[in-house]
């Protein structure tokens, strides 16, 4: 194998039109690139994304200073390494920023450094990025989950939650599940105008119209699969992320004109589980209410996947603390929240050995990067979130699931809820 001979970054757009990095990393022999995503609702401890501030330039989201902390400082000190040699980059780079959250030189450009690496070493053997990063274990296709109507942060609309998500658990195959979901969402869409209802999509591609409560789509959603034909509970179920922490302060949750305590949230989850097939939950409760976690997890965690993302995000440590205060039984994995690779499969790993669920999972500013498809496949995590089945950033990563199931033949497995 070879040395990187070469690293440098542009400043480029994501999908909501913002800037970002698009790194790439040399060889003597390849070039692999990653394009950075970035967040809405992030979590407070979240690894920090360097932004210009210069409020002349893209209104202050600028990320030349990123840039340049890739073509300097970073590329001078990754330079000549082994590109196999991902662990000890990813610790260089650590130790170059030398803070806990990466504020020095930027987990956007740490993290576009990192999977650019990953990326160039599976080009230079010639091999499938899911084989590099798993080998040949790598062979289980995650179960999608489809956000298909958006509210929160991610719309502007008037719905709380912000994400109401379809998982076709009945498929046989990665490639029939998108097909069934496919089917769902232009069905979905044809409801919502024959109610005279906004059928416009938000930032990861679900439907935005206003609704005046969290019940209206599920019902929705409910009414779309039936009348696409396909069996409630048995071929799709539901997943939520309400994103909690954005509707939480002074200790309540303010649903619509109601602010409620952790106790009466649980209770709304309680309810909702009764009445509907949700099977997962991501973010019930806040980042901050850490006890209203343990009891959320006491009171339903036998029953639903509880998933945490800001409360964990991706980060070792803070997971350990879940597992040992008993909060949540599934983690949310991105890898821009942590910034670097080693550090995401470290994370992946303590959950799966402590028997967590793993939910592979993309931004809601996205870019064409596919590299979150591979991670999934290569960790065998068996759920993959990457928004709705529309907008190209979304579809793009499904894509590259379907080529995947094709590359394993009859070594691709999709898994049974
Ligand atoms: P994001 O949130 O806007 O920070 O990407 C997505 C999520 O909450 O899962
Ligand atoms: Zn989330």
């Amino acid at each position: 194998m070879s040395v990187i001979c070469d690293v440098h970054a542009d400043e480029v757009l994501d999908s909501r039109g913002n800037p970002t990095l698009k790194v790439y990393v040399e060889t003597e022999m390849e070039v692999g690139t990653f394009t950075v995503p970035s967040g809405a609702s992030t979590g407070k401890k979240e690894a920090l994304e360097l932004r210009d501030g210069d409020k002349k330039r893209y209104g202050g989201k600028g990320v030349l200073k990123a840039v340049k902390n890739v073509n300097d400082e970073i590329a001078q000190c990754i330079k000549g390494m082994e590109i196999t040699e991902q662990t000890e980059i990813d610790r260089a780079m650590i130790d170059l920023d030398g803070t806990e959250n990466k504020s020095n030189l930027g987990a956007n450009a740490i993290v576009g450094v990192s999977l650019a690496c990953a990326r160039t070493a599976s080009k230079e053997l010639d091999i499938p990025l899911y084989f590099y990063l798993g080998g040949l274990s790598a062979s289980l296709l995650p179960i999608p989950m489809f956000n298909v109507m958006n509210g929160g942060k991610h719309a502007d609309n008037n719905i709380d939650f912000q994400e109401f998500m379809i998982m076709p658990v009945g498929a046989e195959s990665f490639r029939e599940a998108l097909r069934m979901s496919s089917e769902v969402f232009q069905v979905l869409k044809g409801i919502l105008k024959e109610k005279g209802m906004f059928s416009g999509v938000g930032d990861e591609g679900g439907f935005a119209p206003n609704l005046f409560s969290y019940e209206e789509p599920l019902k929705l959603m409910s009414e779309a699969v039936e009348k696409a034909g396909y069996k409630l509970d048995k071929d799709i179920v539901f997943a939520l992320d309400p994103a909690a922490s954005s509707f939480y302060s002074d200790n309540h949750y303010t649903i619509g004109k109601e602010k409620l305590t952790s106790s009466e949230m649980i209770d709304v989850y309680k309810e909702i589980v009764n009445n509907y097939p949700v099977v997962s939950i991501e973010d019930g409760l806040a980042e901050d209410d850490w006890d209203g976690w343990a009891k959320l997890t006491e009171d339903l965690g036998d029953e639903i996947q509880l998933v945490g993302d800001d409360i964990f995000v991706t980060n070792i440590k803070l997971l350990e603390k879940g597992i040992d205060e008993e909060v949540a039984n599934a983690i949310l994995i991105k890898p821009n929240q942590i910034g670097t690779l080693t550090e995401t499969l470290f994370t992946i790993r303590l959950a799966m050995d402590e028997g967590y669920g793993v939910v592979i999972s993309h931004r809601s500013g996205e870019t064409d990067d596919t590299f979150i498809a591979d991670l999934a496949v290569a960790m065998n995590t068996g759920m993959i979130k990457t928004g709705s089945v529309c907008r190209g950033e979304r579809i793009v990563k499904y894509n590259r699931l379907m080529d995947i199931e094709r590359g394993l033949g009859k070594r691709g497995q999709y898994p049974t809820w």
